[in-house]
Order: C-alpha cells, then sequence, then structure tokens
C-alpha cells in the first residue's frame, strides 16, 4: 500500500473526475469561493491526485459524509494523516478525534461543562467586557481590529470562563493555529506553524492541570467527573486541552470575519441596528457565508458507497464546509450575506455527534460583541485594505483596519 501525507493512496473511484488542483494553495485558502463553485460543479466528489483524496463540496454529500459517524470516522484523524497509518503529531484528541463508544463518554463530560446553563451564566460578565471593549475602541475611533477585537474579546473572557489561573493571549491563539494548520499537508503553513511547538506546546499543557485551574470554570466541572470516576484525571487534562485547542482561534475567527461582513454590507448593519433580535440568526448567516472551519476530513472505516461512488475503506474525506455552506441548491442567492436569512443547516459547526460542543459559548462571545455595536456604534467602515491569512482549516483574517462612529455622534456634529 501507498502513502501520501500520511494516508493511504487511492485510484481515482470510476466515474469521479481528476481534478489537478492544491486545495491548500495559500492563494485558495485567502480566496476560496470559485475554487468552492468548481467544486460543486465537479459533481458529488473530486479526486484530488496531489494528495490521493476525495473532496466534496456540494451541502448533501458533505452533510452525508460529516455525520455519519459510523462509516467516516474522526478517530483516524480528521486532518489528511490517518492514525492507523502514522502517529499523530500529538497525543489525539479524545472527543474530535475519537468514535462511539468511547466518544459518548466524554463528550457527555464536555456537554456538561459547556451546557446551556453554564454558558448562559456568562451573559452578563460578557456583555460587560464587551460594552467596555467597544467604548474603548470607539475612544480610538479607528483601530486594527483583529488584534484590538477579535483577539482581544475572547481571550479576555475564554481563559476565565475556563478557570484558568494564568493566561497568555498569544500562547492561546498560536496554539489554535498550530492545531488547524496540522490538519493540512506538511506544507509551509504547517511547517511554520510546527516549529512553534517547543514554545507554546509545554505551556498549554501545563495550564490544563488541575492545579493551575481554579473553581467556578468549565475546568471545574471536567475535573468533578474525574472525581466522580467517570473519567480518570489524564482525561480530564486532555479534556481542557480540547478546550483549548478548539475555543479561541475559532471564536476569534467568528467575531472577525462577523465584523468584516457587517463592514462590507453596511446595509446588513442598518437592519441589525433596527432589529438586535436579528443578531442571532445575523451571527448564523456569518457562519454559512464565511465558514470559519473551511474543511475537515474523514476516513471511510468501510467499503462503501455515495451517491453512486464507490468509497474504498482507508479513503480520506476532504469535507469542504465552506463550499457546502455556498451551495444554491441548498440556499437562494447564496452569494449574498442576508441578516434575515436564517440559514439552518448550514455546517460551519459541523453536524451530527461531533457537531461543536462549544457551540452554546461561541454564540454567547459573539452575541456580546454584537449587542455592544449596535447599541454604541452608528457606522462600521474599512479603514484599509483586509486581508485574509492562509491556514490549512480556518478562513480567518489576518488584518482588519476598521473605523467606528458612535451612535449620536452625527447629530451632535450638525
Ligand atoms: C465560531 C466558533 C466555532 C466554530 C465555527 C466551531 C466549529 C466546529 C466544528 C465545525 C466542529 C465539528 C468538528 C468535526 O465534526 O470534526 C466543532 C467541534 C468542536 N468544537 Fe467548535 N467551533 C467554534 C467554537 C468552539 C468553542 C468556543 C469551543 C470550546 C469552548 C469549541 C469546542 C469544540 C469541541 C471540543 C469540538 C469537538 C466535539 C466533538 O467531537 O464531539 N468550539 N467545532
Amino acid at each position: 500500500m501507498g502513502m501520501i501525507e500520511g494516508h493511504m493512496v487511492i485510484e481515482p473511484p470510476k466515474g469521479v473526475p481528476v481534478w489537478d488542483i492544491d486545495p491548500y494553495d495559500p492563494t485558495i485558502l485567502v480566496d476560496p469561493d470559485s475554487y468552492y463553485a468548481e467544486l460543486r460543479s465537479k459533481g458529488p466528489f473530486a479526486y484530488i491526485p496531489k494528495y490521493s483524496i476525495l473532496a466534496c463540496g456540494r451541502h448533501e454529500e458533505t452533510q452525508e459524509v460529516f455525520s455519519d459517524h459510523e462509516r467516516f470516522v474522526s478517530s483516524r484523524g480528521v486532518g489528511l494523516q490517518d492514525f492507523h497509518l502514522e502517529k499523530p503529531w500529538r497525543p489525539q484528541s479524545l472527543v474530535v478525534e475519537a468514535d462511539p463508544p468511547y466518544h459518548s463518554k466524554t463528550r457527555k463530560v464536555l456537554m456538561r461543562a459547556l451546557s446551556p446553563k453554564a454558558t448562559g451564566a456568562l451573559r452578563e460578565v460578557f456583555q460587560a467586557a464587551a460594552d467596555k471593549l467597544i467604548d474603548e475602541l470607539l475612544e480610538r475611533g479607528s483601530f486594527e481590529a483583529i488584534v484590538d477585537m477579535a483577539e482581544a474579546f475572547p481571550t479576555t473572557v475564554f481563559p476565565a470562563a475556563v478557570g484558568l489561573k494564568s493566561s497568555n493571549k498569544r500562547a492561546l491563539i498560536d496554539y489554535g493555529a498550530m492545531v488547524f494548520n496540522g490538519l493540512g499537508p506538511d506544507n509551509a503553513l504547517r511547517r511554520k506553524s510546527m516549529a512553534m511547538g517547543p514554545d507554546i506546546v509545554p505551556w498549554i499543557t501545563e495550564q490544563c492541570q488541575r492545579k493551575n485551574t481554579q473553581p467556578g470554570g468549565f475546568a471545574a466541572t471536567i475535573f468533578e467527573a474525574v472525581d466522580a470516576g467517570e473519567i480518570n484525571e489524564e482525561e480530564g487534562e486532555m479534556l481542557v486541552r480540547s478546550l483549548l485547542s478548539a475555543g479561541v482561534d475559532t471564536t476569534v475567527t467568528g467575531i472577525g470575519n462577523a465584523l468584516w461582513c457587517l463592514a462590507s454590507f453596511p446595509e446588513q448593519y442598518e437592519k441589525l441596528k433596527a432589529d438586535p433580535k436579528l443578531i442571532r440568526p445575523a451571527f448564523e448567516e456569518v457562519l454559512r457565508f464565511t465558514s470559519p472551519v473551511h474543511s475537515f476530513c474523514r476516513t471511510a472505516d468501510v467499503d462503501t458507497n455515495v451517491a453512486g461512488v464507490d468509497i474504498l475503506k482507508g479513503t480520506k474525506i476532504l469535507c469542504v464546509l465552506g463550499a457546502a455552506n455556498s451551495d444554491a441548491q441548498k440556499w437562494p442567492e447564496p452569494e449574498k450575506f442576508d441578516v434575515t436569512r436564517k440559514p439552518m443547516g448550514h455546517l460551519a459547526m459541523g453536524s451530527g455527534i461531533h457537531t461543536c460542543v462549544g457551540q452554546n459559548l461561541a454564540r454567547a462571545e459573539v452575541a456580546a460583541v454584537l449587542t455592544a455595536l449596535v447599541n454604541k456604534v452608528d457606522k462600521i467602515e474599512f479603514n484599509g485594505q483586509a486581508e485574509w491569512r492562509p491556514n490549512n482549516a480556518i478562513h480567518a483574517l489576518d488584518t482588519l483596519p476598521i473605523a467606528l462612529t458612535r451612535i449620536g455622534l452625527a447629530d451632535n456634529n450638525r
């Protein structure tokens, strides 16, 4: 059996077009829309020889593969590597890289820690932090919104919500970038991220220990499960690590992408100001429209068939969530950002048993920021060129120069 990028080499299945493209090319990663459209136009699957994978980008098949945990497993890795064939760069996640029945045990603990009740209790704290941040940014008028807003907010509220005794903003953000770049091929992005490992990984691993967490946070709930005998101490630490891996970069991206959408489509921001009940659906539309997680993989664990295509056991499938979320078969006029759309069924938070366990928290954080904006900010405008940052799994901005105008200021100046 031949190997490539840590997984089995496959021949193109009968009837599947061969597509000579590199989906991890930085020019595609920063501007993926035409790649998404071409992938969908190829049919349910395309065979990509560069990595010997199948890619899917139509909503129907992407959802089928992504959510069928029996045929398409996560325990063999959600990136290009197949953990049956190659050792992962870090100990395998006990949740996102696990299958039932084990996954059910760890997921249950995280669901308790991140329950609607636990995250709902943080609403006031999040709102106060968001109000303070937006007031400070309004004082400055213009700023670089990725560092000063999108990164600033989660790295202020999230470590406290987890119950970390100490925090390191840069390490948390760079660790997230590392985890997500780690899902791609052995390209420059992955190598650059991995090179940061010696500086970051020991710090992250240490913060996951019980002695470095305090009562009242999500970590405390996880360690209560240890005390109750549901999981052992090492598993508890690994679950805290899952929060630190998946809970920062994603939310930073959600906030940055939301701000970019509102600056790009000012008439949609007007609608949001006029009707703040649209804040929640508006964030769902941001998730659909910009797909913070652009692609994750699954591995076929049996010989199977999807949409008439025979798929061999061991095949790596790139599920391009960004393409599925812009499929016209699923949503009318998908290229339009519409805060009133209420896009039920988008795949930005996943689908099936691995659906994002932190989604209540992410939504609460972003809702606090959007609420502060609509209450205080009249106009959100670009103050320079926004640039996207290539990452092997995340579609996020690198720089976002923004100018805010305070509500009432225009009237006072008249
Ligand atoms: C906008 C923010 C977020 C986005 C777009 C997002 C996206 C996703 C996606 C697509 C998955 C599915 C992965 C798969 O099926 O292989 C997932 C799972 C997961 N997410 Fe999130 N996420 C976000 C925020 C968070 C936060 C704040 C946390 C933690 C506090 C978190 C923790 C997790 C965990 C632990 C899983 C694995 C769940 C499982 O395998 O059962 N996420 N997320």
